[in-house]
C-alpha cells in the first residue's frame, strides 16, 4: 500500500552518535510520545566517524523527521545545517535537527535543558546570582548564553587551560557580566551555585577547588550524572552545599525541549525524571 494511504505510520526520529549504545533518548522519547499521545519512533543510530553527512542525509531521504546528535559529532553537525537557531549558533554545536522543506535546521537544546532544570524543577533564580561554571569545552560553551539570559550579577567560567576560559568569555562578553580565568584564580571567591562542565567526572576525577567556594547557602550542579554521586557533588557534601545536583534533570529537559521543537507540545518532565531515577537506581 502506498504511503499516501498508510495514516497509522509513525514518524521517525533517531540519535545519532558513537558509541549510542547507551543514550537514554530512545527511552525518553517513548516515554515522552506516550505521555502526549504522538505517534513516533525513535530509534539510535551508531554513526562512524566521519559518516554523519552521510547518515544524516540517508535519515531524511528515508522518510525521518528530525534527529538528535549526541558525542562526538555536535560541533560538525553544526557545520552541516542550513539555518541555525540563534542559540545553536552560539553553542557553536547542534544536538538537535529539524528537516523542514529539505533542509536541516539545527537547534541546541542543552543549555535551556540546563537553565530550566535549575531555574524551574530546583526553583532557584539565577538573576543576581554569583554563578561559576567550571570548563571551557563544548559543555561549558553551550551553558554560558542560555546563563547569561538569566541576569546574574557575574558569570565566571574558570578552566584547566586557562586561555580557552578567557578566549570564552571575551567572546561571550557582550550579553553580560563574564569574566574567564584559571582555577589557582578562584582563591578567596565564594560563589551561589558552581556548575561542573568538565568533563572530569566522567573519569572519576574532580578539578582542584578551594575549600571556601561556596557562599552561604551556595549549592552544587554537575552536568554529569549516575548512580552513584560524581567526585564532584561528594566534594559539594563535604564542602557545605545546601544541595548538589546531578545532571538528569537537565537530560530529561533538553530532550523535552527537543521533543516540542519536533512536536510543538511540551511535555511533563517531572513525571519523567522520576522514572529515569527510578531506572539508575535500579541499574546499581
Ligand atoms: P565537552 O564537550 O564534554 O565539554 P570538551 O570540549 O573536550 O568536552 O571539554 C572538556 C572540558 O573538561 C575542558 O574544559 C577540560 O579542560 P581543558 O580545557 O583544560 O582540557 C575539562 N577537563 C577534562 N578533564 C579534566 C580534569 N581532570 N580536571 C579538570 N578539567 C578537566
Amino acid at each position: 500500500m502506498s504511503d499516501l494511504f498508510d495514516f497509522d505510520k509513525p514518524d521517525r526520529y533517531a540519535v545519532m552518535g558513537n558509541p549510542v549504545r547507551h543514550s537514554k533518548s530512545p527511552r525518553l522519547h517513548a516515554l515522552f510520545a506516550a505521555q502526549t499521545g504522538q505517534n513516533i519512533e525513535y530509534s539510535a543510530i551508531q554513526v562512524d566517524p566521519g559518516g554523519l553527512e552521510q547518515a544524516i542525509g540517508n535519515f531524511q531521504a528515508s522518510d525521518g523527521k528530525g534527529l538528535n546528535i549526541t558525542v562526538p559529532f555536535k560541533r560538525i553537525a553544526w557545520e552541516l545545517m542550513d539555518e541555525l537557531s540563534d542559540r545553536a549558533c552560539l553553542a557553536g554545536a547542534v544536538n538537535t535537527v529539524l528537516f523542514r522543506n529539505n533542509r536541516y535546521f539545527g537547534d541546541n537544546t542543552d543549555g535551556i535543558g540546563l537553565v530550566r532544570d535549575i531555574r524551574d524543577n530546583h526553583q532557584t533564580r539565577l538573576g543576581g546570582k554569583e554563578i561559576l561554571l567550571l570548563g571551557a569545552g563544548g559543555a561549558a560553551r553551550g551553558a554560558v548564553e542560555p546563563l547569561l539570559t538569566e541576569n546574574p550579577a557575574q558569570l565566571v567560567i574558570a578552566n584547566r587551560t586557562p586561555d580557552k576560559a578567557k578566549t570564552l568569555a571575551r567572546e561571550f562578553g557582550k550579553l553580560g557580566e563574564i569574566s574567564g580565568c584559571g582555577l589557582p584564580a578562584l582563591a578567596g571567591q565564594q560563589f551561589d551555585l558552581v556548575i561542573n562542565a568538565t568533563a572530569a567526572s566522567l573519569v572519576g576525577e574532580l578539578p582542584p577547588l578551594p575549600a571556601d567556594l561556596l557562599a552561604e547557602r551556595g549549592w552544587c550542579y554537575d552536568m554529569m550524572y549516575g548512580a552513584e554521586p560524581t567526585p564532584f557533588l561528594r566534594w559539594a557534601e563535604q564542602h557545605g552545599a545546601t544541595k548538589s545536583v546531578d545532571g538528569l534533570g537537565m537530560l530529561v529537559e533538553q530532550a523535552a525541549e527537543s521533543f516540542y521543537l519536533w512536536r510543538s507540545i511540551r511535555p511533563d518532565t517531572a513525571a519523567v525524571i522520576e522514572l529515569l531515577r527510578k531506572d539508575l537506581c535500579n541499574d546499581c
